[in-house]
């Protein structure tokens, strides 16, 4: 985005890249989109993309590519050990992080396995910022429990603290007071908080926590998945660092942790995975893994190409011309939103706009899944799919009761240089209509839950005929409409 000012003193995003491929989209009309949702049992995750008009269930491995980096995939050293690709990835991890070690896994999840893995005991407790679902499926399955120590602006959905995804000093304090540092198998802090918003932690919070670390003798875990936002808030919103480039402060950032994880999926805007470290204990456990799960430690489970466009990825995630492209088009969308009365989550944060479910369908019970009806609510109105990031997408508890979530939000991800604006003004229009006939909107009820990430692929139905009623008004409103 270019700093650039409009006559009309209005905020609008502009795209520093032109579109040279495109893809060919369709809107199915309201029957379709009715029985596709009634098909997709409910579950934004199982409906065809042929079904969806704006696909904004998430920015994981569908940001756009750069022409270098399509380029870089054409000249791929395909070889199973010792690629001239994984050399050149490798490189480029160490010099954007600063870190000699580093461990090629397929995506995200797969750090998580390797890591928990090879640092958590049953018994063992992490403290960290706040969860990712993936994350707290792999300690608790090495036995492990989470405790999370997010500020307590963290929850609140809106704020105007820039940092809300800082961790609690003196909660953190007290878990380690009150488990012991020995019970302790890492810190773990996740850069643009997924689960509350996409909102970053400082780099001076990033500081304390490693104080606190030294002070106990603990490992300090970066999950690195949203850095790109979490970068472009610290260089816009903290005083300090305002002057340091972008590279500056992810050397700096890099320097203050044991480990490192991402998912290319989201960093370096392809798809794969990785780890990195200084620790070589730590390494050599973790080396193990990456064979029996993943592939020869030269690949790790990613094609060559997916290595190439990673490591142009990576590169291009340092160009401030580029980070900023996501915040600003999610900064559009919330501020629309805001003003025309809808409810979402603020400062806006990256990854994508967060709709507050808990207040858009306030009557719907937590139980009954407010931002997953909300989520197929809004795929009726528009052909547009959002994530439900709420209840639904917590597990039970062993005892069979079902934890609530802290905060039900809709998630409306913004993939990285893959819509325009005007596909974003369509998605505010629909969701201005929703919310001003939000009364319609009723709950959901599982036909089929899964145990574990239940979802991913878990199948609900409406808890009445409210998706009928939603449709009748729709063509009331919108007539033949699409
Ligand atoms: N950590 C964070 C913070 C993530 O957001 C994700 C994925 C992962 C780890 C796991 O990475 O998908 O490559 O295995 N988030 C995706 C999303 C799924 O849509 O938010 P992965």
């Amino acid at each position: 985005m270019a700093n650039v000012k409009f006559l009309s003193g209005e905020q609008i995003p502009l795209e520093m890249h032109k579109v040279r491929i495109v893809q060919k989209l369709t809107l199915p009309n309201l029957e379709r989109r009715l029985e596709a949702i009634t098909e997709a049992g409910n579950n934004t995750f199982l409906l065809k993309n042929k079904d969806v008009f704006l696909d904004m269930l998430t920015d994981s491995g569908v940001n756009a590519m750069s022409d270098r980096q399509q380029a870089a995939m054409l000249i791929a050293d395909d070889s199973y050990a010792g690629s001239e690709t994984f050399t050149r990835l490798e490189n480029k991890v160490q010099e954007i992080f600063g870190m000699k070690l580093f461990l090629p896994t397929h995506q995200g999840r797969a750090c998580e396995n390797v890591i928990s893995q090879t640092l958590v005991q049953p018994g063992s407790i992490v403290p960290m910022n706040y969860h990712f679902t993936t994350t707290k499926s792999h300690i608790n399955l090495n036995g492990g429990q989470v405790v999370e120590a997010i500020t307590d602006e963290g929850l609140q959905v809106t704020s105007t603290n820039p940092f809300k995804g800082n961790m609690d000093i003196d909660k953190l304090n007290s878990i380690i007071e009150k488990h012991g540092a020995d019970k302790i198998a890492f810190v773990r802090m996740e850069a643009g908080t997924n689960l509350i918003g996409g909102q970053p932690f400082s780099l001076k919070n990033l500081a304390e926590v490693r104080n606190i670390c030294d002070k106990n003798g603990l490992l300090l875990v970066l999950d690195a998945s949203l850095l790109a936002d979490n970068l472009y808030f610290i260089k816009t919103r903290e005083q300090q660092c305002q002057d340091m480039s972008i590279r500056e402060i992810t050397l700096k950032l890099a320097s203050l942790c044991d480990i490192i994880y991402f998912s290319a999926r989201k960093l370096g805007c392809a798809r794969g995975g990785g780890i990195c470290t200084n620790n070589e204990e730590v390494f050599v456990k973790m080396r193990e893994l990456i064979p029996l799960y993943e592939g020869f430690l030269t690949y790790g489970g990613m094609s060559v190409r997916e290595m190439e466009a990673i490591t142009v990825g990576l590169d291009e995630t340092m160009d401030e011309d580029f980070i900023n492209q996501g915040p600003t088009f999610i900064a559009f969308m919330v501020d629309e939103l805001s003003k025309k009365g809808v409810p979402v989550v603020t400062p806006p944060g990256g990854l994508g706009c967060h709709i507050n479910a808990m207040e858009f369908v306030d009557h719907i019970p937590q139980n009954e899944y407010p931002a997953g009806a909300l989520a197929a609510a809004l795929y009726i109105a528009s052909g547009v799919r959002g994530m439900e990031r709420g209840t639904m997408s917590e597990q039970r508890n062993p005892d069979g009761t079902e934890p609530l979530s802290n905060m039900e939000l809709l998630r409306l991800a913004m993939p990285r240089r893959v819509f325009t604006l005007s596909q974003v003004k369509y998605a505010i229009d629909r969701i201005v209509w929703l919310h001003e006939n939000r009364k319609l909107i009723e709950g959901l009820t599982w036909i089929e839950e899964p145990k574990i990430l239940r979802f991913f692929f878990g199948r609900l139905k409406p808890v009445s005929n409210w998706q009928e009623k939603l449709a009748a008004k729709f063509r009331q409103d919108f007539g033949d409409s699409l």
